[in-house]
């Protein structure tokens, strides 16, 4: 019989598959024969899988929790791996091994979830005409669900276009929460368990956490911020859209450096305690500039009357957004009460609100 399905999706952590590979409980009994279907079957690392089936239990008590995420199913199981499927087995986790031991058959799990549309990242530049994506539900869309996981004290902390699906309706939803953290204790291992390499090419990992992960390394600062400005994707934008000249993002970065009391210190838990809520708001803002750089390209989008009227305060948002030093920085919840201060989940954010701007009011932390 043929166990599991096809590879949709391969990350770095793990590996999707349609239909889920068939599987045994804890009683050896076979799972996920009669309920198949439109799941996805995800093999990952033990640690991470319960790490997302965490993250989804806190997420799921969120009454409008499946307007914007993925979640998965509350069990991982043990996939069966047979002839039929060696070759799914084999694509998914050869990569895998090579730079990780831990990829080993005896430490691979299954976690499963709806079938929730097409990643982001597969869709071209033509799919994102107006006709056929709303980049104004889209925007509001991510700032509402990165304000939800704010106000629940979640941190994604991997929030990129693969990480990010569109349905048939063109309902965009976030999954993987292999890397997230709940934030109410972040210690050494936290950070451990989620920051290993200095790469500052990936435009979802802020700038202060690239920055400290090559001080970490024994990289100069001067010689991080430079490279982090550089090299991050995004920059590009920030400077050519949102006109913000490079060089004062990397002025502004050398601040927190200096005036952060944490940062100064070095003391990252508690830097990554106070700035966490803006570790996703950056990744969004990334998403949404990066997005809109395509749209610009369009005139039906640069005409419309929602542009026109709207346009300004998108610049503006994202700008405060896309802040390189994360004292500045807006959080989700800041940016929604900007965008939709109607919003429903801004219903009970007035205590977070508050919080926030008695921070802002002091002079550093
Ligand atoms: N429920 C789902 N519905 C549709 N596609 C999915 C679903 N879950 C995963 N995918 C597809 O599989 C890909 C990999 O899944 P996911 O992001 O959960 O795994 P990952 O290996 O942890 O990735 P990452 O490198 O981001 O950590 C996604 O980018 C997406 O294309
Ligand atoms: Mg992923």
């Amino acid at each position: 019989m043929q166990t599991g399905g096809r590879v949709i999706g391969e990350g770095r952590y793990g590996c999707a598959v349609i239909p889920p590979f068939l599987c045994k409980d804890e009683q050896g009994k076979d799972r996920y024969a009669a309920d198949r279907k439109d799941k996805v079957g995800k093999l990952a690392l033990k640690s991470q899988a319960s790490n997302e089936i965490l993250i989804s239990n806190v997420l799921r008590k969120v009454p409008i929790h499946k307007q914007y995420f993925i979640l998965n199913d509350p069990v991982a199981c043990v996939p069966l791996i047979n002839d039929a499927s060696i070759d799914d087995w084999d694509s998914c986790m050869a990569s895998k091994q090579k730079d990780d031991t831990e990829f080993k058959k005896e430490n691979i799990v299954q976690i499963t979830s709806p079938f929730g549309g097409k990643a982001m990242n597969s869709l071209q530049n033509i799919d994102l005409r107006p006709a056929y994506f709303n980049y104004f539900k889209f925007f509001n869309q991510l700032i509402e669900a990165g304000a939800i996981m704010t106000l629940n004290q979640i941190c994604h902390y991997d929030l990129h276009k693969p990480n990010i699906l569109i349905d048939k309706q063109g309902v965009a939803r976030i999954i993987d929460f292999g890397m997230s953290f709940t934030t109410q204790n972040i210690t050494n291992q936290t950070l451990s368990q989620r920051w290993k390499y200095y790469d500052p090419i990936y435009d979802n990992e802020p700038p202060e956490v690239t920055v400290m992960t090559g001080l970490g390394k024994n990289i100069p600062l001067k010689d991080c911020i430079e490279q982090t400005v550089k090299i991050k994707p995004v920059y590009k934008n920030i400077q050519m859209i949102l006109l913000v000249p490079n060089q004062d993002s990397k002025d502004e970065l050398h601040t927190f450096f200096k005036k952060s009391i944490s940062a100064s210190q070095r003391n990252w838990p508690k830097t990554w305690s106070h700035f966490w809520p803006g570790f996703d708001s950056w990744a969004i803002g990334a998403i949404l500039l990066n997005l809109l750089k395509i749209q610009l390209t369009f005139p039906e989008f640069t005409n419309s009357e929602l542009w026109i009227k709207k346009g300004n305060l998108i610049y503006k948002i994202l700008k405060q957004m896309l802040v390189s030093n994360p004292f500045y920085r807006i959080d989700c919840v800041e940016s929604l009460l900007l965008w939709n201060p109607e919003s429903v989940v801004l219903k009970d954010s007035a205590s977070w609100l508050y919080e926030k701007q008695k921070q802002k009011n002091l002079i550093s932390t």
